[in-house]
């Protein structure tokens, strides 16, 4: 019998923006940004008294007659127990943006609630959901989120960290490197690898420590994080730089591929390769990096 492989999305996270969508001179920004995916934000950074005038802002930038082209969009809204949860839900179905950002999320019924609320409102396939995992249970419940990503019909696609919200209910204090975080961090990335997800490590609030973003970037992307959720501009090239496929394993990459599609690898399943003992499983691996590749050489 054939294992039933997670797959996962091919799209580039390397950098994720967060935009206040109250901020309308931060919207216009985006357009000359060089970020993968903006998350325009009707949650944390808009306050009580302006949701709506947000939920306003957001619908003109995306109806306007300039389509922000070649970044995805997601729009993170206010909890569903919220006051503000189903308006912002309505705007999404209004606006279709490539994926919704449930903050929050405790457990798979959190998810759950909002595909069938996608579904019910007939909303397309396309039109995806991305997980905060920033709660003391979010991180517990993280598998079984996850494993909820494999229903059919669920639409989730990625996990989000959110340590501010995590260390203000754990009292982890904020300290380089994140000792006391990283088996948090890890479980999230497990669960999202163990069902085909996407894993987004979470902010880093400094915005003028450019060695300490470099560090965190270097640290995330070695415990196996597919980009960074930031909230400046200036964060952008550092993540580009560190969550792309480096030149030197790009090209490994392309030799193992090349090596495996020549007919003397037919029927093999372990090759030699310069020395080295490669096996079918890296080609996956090489597939996926090279596609990488290619979609960031395809942005420039
Ligand atoms: N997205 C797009 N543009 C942004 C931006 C963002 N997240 N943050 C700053 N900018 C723009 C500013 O508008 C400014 O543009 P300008 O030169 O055309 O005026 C430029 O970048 C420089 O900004 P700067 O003056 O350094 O910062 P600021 O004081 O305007 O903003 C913050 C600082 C922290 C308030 C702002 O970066 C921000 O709101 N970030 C996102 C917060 C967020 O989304 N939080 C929720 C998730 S944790
Ligand atoms: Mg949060």
């Amino acid at each position: 019998m054939s294992r039933n492989l997670p797959t996962r999305s091919f799209s580039l996270h390397r950098s994720v923006l967060s935009v206040p969508a109250i901020n309308t001179r931060a919207l216009e920004k985006t357009y000359s940004l060089d970020c993968d995916a903006v998350i325009f934000d009707l949650e944390d950074s808009v306050a009580p008294e302006k949701k709506e005038e947000a939920r306003e802002g957001l619908k003109a930038f995306f109806f306007s007659a300039r389509p922000l082209e070649n970044k995805e969009k997601i729009i993170r809204i206010n909890p569903l127990s919220s006051n503000f949860g189903h308006a912002d839900m309505e705007l999404v179905l209004a606006l279709e943006p490539d994926a919704v950002l449930l903050p929050k999320v405790d457990e798979p019924q959190d998810v759950m609630t909002v595909s069938d609320l996608l579904s019910d409102a007939d909303a397309p396939e396309t039109l995806r959901i991305w997980a905060m995992i920033e709660t003391p249970r979010g991180i517990l419940n993280a598998a079984a989120t996850a494993e909820f990503g494999r229903t059919p019909g669920s639409r989730l696609d990625c996990f989000v960290v959110g340590l501010n919200d995590l260390r203000k209910e754990t009292g982890v204090l904020p300290q380089p490197g994140r000792t006391y975080l990283v088996p948090w961090l890890m479980q999230v990335i497990l669960a999202a690898r163990a069902y085909g997800l996407d894993a987004i490590d979470s902010v880093f609030n400094d915005f003028k420590e450019m060695d300490g973003f470099d560090a965190e970037c270097a640290h995330a992307r070695a415990m196996g994080f597919d980009g960074k959720m930031l909230i400046h501009p200036a964060q952008i090239e550092a993540a580009n730089r560190h969550f792309a496929p480096d030149e030197a394993a790009t090209r490994e990459a392309e030799e193992i591929i090349a090596a495996f599609a020549d007919p003397s690898a037919d029927g093999l399943n372990v090759i030699n390769l310069n020395g080295r003992m490669i096996e079918r499983l890296h080609l996956v691996q090489a597939e996926s990096l090279v596609h990488k590749a290619r979609l960031i050489a395809e942005r420039k």
